[in-house]
């Protein structure tokens, strides 16, 4: 049950320091995955992200549709990207923001998830924005939190805004006439096993209507056979040529260095030799005008090269600017629902 209202000069009590929520209509009160969302409610998060974008273009680049809600950054792992697009998209909104430094918080004293989560929410959060190791931290997050959590990233498991993102910006590279993805052909290629991105864009890619081709080395795609056939419209490919045939976009994913507990790759260097993407595989096997995708951080001639990370395909830092607009569109959907972001009018031209 959410409280509402609240007015000015009540004092300092407890219920005061309690910011009261917001009123809403979300019937999406929460983002946890993108595994729970139907192709509209895909769509309608992507007409929200043109409404943000139309707010970020404006003369002050902002609105105060959201003016009152409290926003926390709760991250428990590193992040840049994530991170600085949900705090630039929440104080677009209007929001006030917080971040918690977890290394130098209470967490470092051993306070659980649990009880930081109940601390933000006694000291007035509305919004945690939380990102953890453990698969399924957003889940416990929400069970105990009476706002909204928006999950930006749990461990190995799902990154929605993410997958969000990458869709929005493939529609508007390689996207088909009617708005979807279908006849493209997106291949995934690299650490499938620690990565929550590919778990997520499977979802949203088949979702759009992709043919998604999968490979990278044996040991870190375990699994991932099983899902594809159980999906549909995905393949695990055997090398990487034969994933990047007729491509007609490719994404490398980072080979998490921190992730990995010895034996998986023998050397970085046979690791590129096999599966990094170089300018020349992709001229001889991808669709011409194949672009290609990084969620970042890179590594830098290993999963990638630093011509084709630089070059002319790259949507790399389309990538990193999307998640403004799109994470501007995940905190208006879940906590207004399915009302319109309204972007200011333009200004009137001087005759
Ligand atoms: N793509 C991504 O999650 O990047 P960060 O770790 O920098 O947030």
């Amino acid at each position: 049950c959410r409280e509402r209202g609240g007015g000015e000069g009540e004092g300092l009590s407890a219920e005061r320091r309690r910011t009261p929520m917001p009123p809403t209509a979300a019937p999406h009160r929460h983002l946890l995955d993108v595994a729970g969302l139907s192709w509209s409610d895909l769509k309608l998060l992507l007409g929200t992200t043109e409404a943000a974008r139309r707010i970020l273009g404006s003369p002050t680049g902002r609105v105060d549709a959201l003016k009152g809600v409290n926003v926390t950054t709760l991250f428990y792992e590193a992040s840049t990207r994530t991170r600085i697009s949900f705090e630039n998209a929440a104080k677009a909104l209007g929001t006030n923001v917080n971040s918690v430094a977890v290394a130098s918080s209470s967490v470092g004293k051993g306070e659980s998830l649990v009880d930081t989560v109940k601390t933000l929410r006694a000291l007035g959060s509305n919004v945690i924005v939380l990102r953890h190791e453990r698969a399924g931290a957003p889940w416990l997050a929400a069970r105990v939190f009476d706002g909204s959590v928006l999950n930006a990233g749990d461990g190995w498991h799902a990154h929605p805004t993410q997958a969000l993102l990458d869709l929005s910006v493939l529609l508007r590279n390689i996207g088909a006439k009617d708005g979807t993805l279908k006849g493209r052909r997106v291949a995934i290629i690299g650490d499938l096993l620690h990565s929550r991105v590919v778990r997520s864009n499977l979802h949203t890619l088949r979702a759009a209507g992709a043919e998604v081709r999968l490979a990278g080395p044996a040991e870190l795609t375990r699994g991932f056979a099983e899902a594809a056939e159980r999906s549909g419209g995905v393949t695990l490919c055997a090398s990487l040529a034969e994933a990047l045939e007729g491509a007609d976009a490719v994404m490398a994913l980072r080979i998490q260095r921190e992730r990995l507990d010895g034996g998986e790759v023998s050397s970085f260097e046979a690791y590129r030799e096999a599966w990094g993407l170089t300018e020349e595989r992709i001229a001889a096997h991808a669709a011409r005008g194949c672009v290609v995708l990084h969620p970042g951080p890179m590594n830098e001639g290993v999963e990638i090269d630093p011509d084709v990370a630089d070059g002319p395909r790259s949507l790399i830092l389309e990538q990193v600017a999307e998640g403004i607009p799109v994470r501007m569109a995940a905190l208006w959907r879940t906590l207004r629902g399915d009302a319109p972001l309204n972007a200011p009018a333009p200004a009137k031209a001087n005759s």
